[in-house]
Formats: structure tokens, C-alpha cells, sequence
């Protein structure tokens, strides 16, 4: 595994998505005091920036078309986007959050133009 710092826990709003800039863009959420979630940032129907959609709970929305992912398995949960997006592995540790990008934890494939 190859975990990446990518900011302090208190840093992370709750229910406010975060663009890590890792090996792969990361969408980084927390969604509650101490539960975080790292998906694919590429939305895997016409490649909008997941950081700039919407949380509701564990889901996030896509601003572009609406499409909803869940971000514990990266299922589509709602059209347009039929097509999962990759999730990453999470530890907090020190305080801070970590990220590992080298292997996702689902086999959905990453999102290319
Ligand atoms: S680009 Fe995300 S739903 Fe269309």
C-alpha cells in the first residue's frame, strides 16, 4: 500500500467534498466525525469533477447531470452514469487522513476521456 497525508481530519468539513490532487484525482469526503470516504474525482458519465457535486449521507451527486455514486462501493445509483467509479482505501492516523490511490478497493475502471 502507499498511503498519502492528504490533510488534517479537522480540516475536513463534514459533508463537504475535497479534491485531493494525488497519482489519480481523488474526491475525499468526510461524512461524519470520524468516518471518511475516497472516490475517483472523474464522474464516469461525461468526466464532470465529482468535488464540485453535491453530499447527501454516503451518496454523492453529480452537478453536471445529477448522477448519484455512492461513495462507500462506487456504485451508480442513479442515471445518467451507469459505469462505477474506483474507491480508495482510508485510515485516519496522527490526526490526519490517508489515502492510498496505488490499488482501488473495487474494480471499476478509472474514468478517461
Ligand atoms: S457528467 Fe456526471 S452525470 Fe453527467
Amino acid at each position: 500500500m502507499s498511503w498519502e497525508r492528504i490533510a488534517d481530519l479537522t480540516d475536513l468539513p463534514v459533508g463537504q467534498p475535497v479534491l485531493a490532487e494525488l497519482a489519480e484525482p481523488v474526491c475525499v469526503v468526510r461524512v461524519d466525525d470520524d468516518t471518511v470516504h475516497a472516490v475517483h474525482n472523474v464522474c464516469s458519465h461525461q468526466y464532470y469533477e465529482l468535488h464540485e457535486g453535491y453530499v447527501d449521507d454516503c451518496l454523492i451527486e453529480c452537478a453536471l447531470h445529477g448522477s448519484s455514486f455512492d461513495l462507500r462501493t462506487g456504485s451508480a445509483d442513479s442515471l445518467p452514469a451507469v459505469t462505477p467509479i474506483p474507491t480508495y482505501a482510508v485510515k485516519i492516523a496522527d490526526g490526519g487522513v490517508w489515502v492510498d490511490v496505488e490499488q482501488p478497493t473495487n474494480d471499476a475502471p478509472v474514468p478517461r476521456h
